[in-house]
């Protein structure tokens, strides 16, 4: 008696062989019949012409079952914002190594280059740093110069420039008495420079580069912006009443962006990341003495049911179906990539 796992084990092989004799079998009928057509036709060459007709119709039948790729971003440019940040290089990264040019923005632009550098190394991909500030439109015009002169014209934009900031976070959740120490720890005590600067760093931060970088995709008639959002968009976070407030507004924006380009072929969608164990969330997350998880740490891994941080490479895919024209009907959406935080009421 033959084991029951040889079976299991023979079946993958039998399947393609199948498959493959299927496409074998309609090669040779496709040849057969177009032969009888030039034939019919009087046509010269009479076999080459089948033969490369079968060829063609072949290809496109495969094409047709098969065409599930990233090959479209080869050769594309794309700008990224606060592409030197840990998000944003990671982000840069992984456009690269699916053959996009890319433009690593940012205010660092020491940091920008040592990403450019390190793409170049890692994939052979051609990149580029660039300074640039969101803030500052003339400062975008003149990036947008250097893109164009070295990489070509902007069909990606990536805005990835974005954060908090301690002095525009309260160190209390609750306000629960009317104390000077209390007040002072609560929204009371909030530095309102502050909080505009990271009002303006989010917000403005995606309005101004996404002005000045659609121009060439108005252009090209083609395009793909994707924003980085955060889970604080949806629901905001407490303690952070300034990120919280301009991720909303960075979500208001994509949709109303997604209507008013999409007659001219311009998609705006964005990704909300959950949380990443990065710099600028570092001091809300983990303990600097001890490195251990702080209460609003170990909070949100309970509140998220996968259980763990996540992984800026995990922001990979969602970027890339946004990029791609694989997407190409798609626009106007908020991705969650949150390792279910946000679909989880907690009960
Ligand atoms: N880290 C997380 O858990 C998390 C979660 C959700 C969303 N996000 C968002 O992801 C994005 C990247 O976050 P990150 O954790 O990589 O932060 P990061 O601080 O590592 O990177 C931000 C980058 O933006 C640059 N930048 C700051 N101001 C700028 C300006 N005016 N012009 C140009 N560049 C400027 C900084 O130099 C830095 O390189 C941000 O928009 C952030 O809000 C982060």
């Amino acid at each position: 008696m033959i084991p029951v796992e040889c079976y299991i084990d023979i079946l993958p092989v039998f399947f393609y062989n199948l498959v493959s004799c299927f496409i074998y079998l309609t090669f040779i009928l496709d040849m057969l019949l177009l032969y009888q057509i030039s034939r019919k036709l009087s046509m010269k060459n009479n076999f080459r012409s089948a033969a490369k007709a079968s060829i063609v119709l072949l290809c496109r039948f495969l094409g047709d079952t098969m065409n599930v790729s990233f090959d479209d971003l080869k050769g594309k440019v794309c700008a990224i914002t606060g592409g030197g940040g840990i998000i944003g290089a990671s982000l840069s990264q992984a456009l690269a190594g699916l053959g996009v040019k890319v433009a690593v923005l940012d205010l660092n632009v020491e940091a920008a280059n040592k990403v450019a550098e390190q793409i170049a190394k890692d994939t052979g991909s051609e990149a580029i740093g660039v300074e640039a500030n969101v803030l500052q439109e003339a400062s975008l015009l003149e990036a947008k110069k250097t893109i164009n002169e070295k990489l070509g014209k902007i069909e990606i934009l990536v805005n990835c420039a974005g954060g908090n900031h301690p002095r525009a976070t309260t160190q209390s959740e609750f306000l629960t008495e009317l104390s000077e120490s209390a007040l002072k720890d609560s929204f009371y005590g909030l530095d309102v420079t502050a909080f505009q600067k990271v009002f303006d760093l989010n917000f403005l931060g995606t309005l101004l580069p996404t002005m000045v970088f659609t121009k060439d995709m108005l252009e090209l008639k083609h395009g793909s912006v994707i924003n980085i959002s955060s889970m604080s968009s949806y629901k905001p976070l407490t303690k952070v009443p300034a990120y919280s407030a301009a991720k909303s507004s960075v979500n208001n924006l994509t949709e109303w962006l997604s209507t008013h380009l999409a007659k001219m072929n311009i998609r705006v969608n964005a990704i909300a990341p959950g949380f990443f164990l990065t710099a600028q969330n570092k001091f809300l997350l983990t303990d600097e003495k001890t490195g251990d998880l702080t209460q609003r740490g170990n909070k949100i891994i309970n509140r998220t049911p996968m259980g763990k941080f996540g992984d800026p490479a995990d922001l990979n895919g969602a970027l890339a179906y946004l990029a791609s024209d694989i997407s190409s009907f798609v626009t106007g959406i908020i991705i969650p990539v949150d390792g279910g935080y946000n679909a989880y009421s907690g009960v």
